[in-house]
């Protein structure tokens, strides 16, 4: 097939991938799932992969992966927060959640550290009814009941019904593009 890509020059430093390019392109939100274990225990992780998937009920998607303390967490007690992080100052937020809260999962990226981080530790947050973290300084942020776990590959697509919403502050949401960092491919 004829595409309008030439292919890469011999020598050139990195053929990308057309198939990685065309998932890179994709725009994401930055999104902070907030989640509680059933014994309280609070966690924080940055996710792009959030989508609406249904107006009536309102379900909200979000792949979760597999490991994630996170996923755990929302199996646990079936309940999670989605904060959306704002243009303005949500790249200090991204950067405190970023890194997986178990040392064991830090450990399987870059072979270093252990215990348990609370990453929520030195943000300003308060808890809803439903148990999860909302943060201070979110565009806006909605709360759900997970009511399906679908297993996708190295991700478990988690579908919420949306119990709760608001928008609190003017302004738009960060998008990952901004954020400078890459979760696709
Ligand atoms: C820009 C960016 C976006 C991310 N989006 C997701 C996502 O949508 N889903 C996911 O499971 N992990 C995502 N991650 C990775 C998680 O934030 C990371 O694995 C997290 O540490 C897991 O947290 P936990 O083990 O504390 O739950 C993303 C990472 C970055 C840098």
């Amino acid at each position: 097939m004829n595409h309008p890509n030439p292919p890469p020059l011999p020598g050139s430093p990195k053929e990308i991938d057309p198939v990685e390019k065309a998932m890179l392109a994709l725009s994401y939100g930055v999104h902070v799932i907030g989640s509680r274990a059933a014994d309280g225990t609070l966690n924080a992780m940055l996710a792009d992969w959030v989508m609406q998937v249904s107006f009536k009920p309102r379900l909200v998607a979000v792949a979760i992966e597999n490991d994630a303390r996170t996923l755990r967490f929302i199996r646990e007690t079936k309940v999670f927060s989605v904060n959306l992080l704002h243009q303005k100052d949500g790249v200090a937020i991204a950067r405190q959640v970023v890194m997986p809260a178990e040392g064991s999962k830090i450990r399987g990226r870059t072979g270093e550290a252990t215990g348990v981080v609370d990453k929520l530790a030195g943000l300003d947050y308060g808890i809803h009814d439903n148990g999860c973290a909302i943060l201070d300084d979110a565009l806006g942020w909605f709360t759900c009941e997970a009511e399906q776990f679908l297993p996708t590959g190295d991700h478990t697509v988690v579908v919420g019904r949306v119990t709760d919403g608001a928008v609190v502050r003017t302004g738009e949401m960060l998008i990952e593009r901004e954020l400078g960092w890459e979760y696709a491919g």
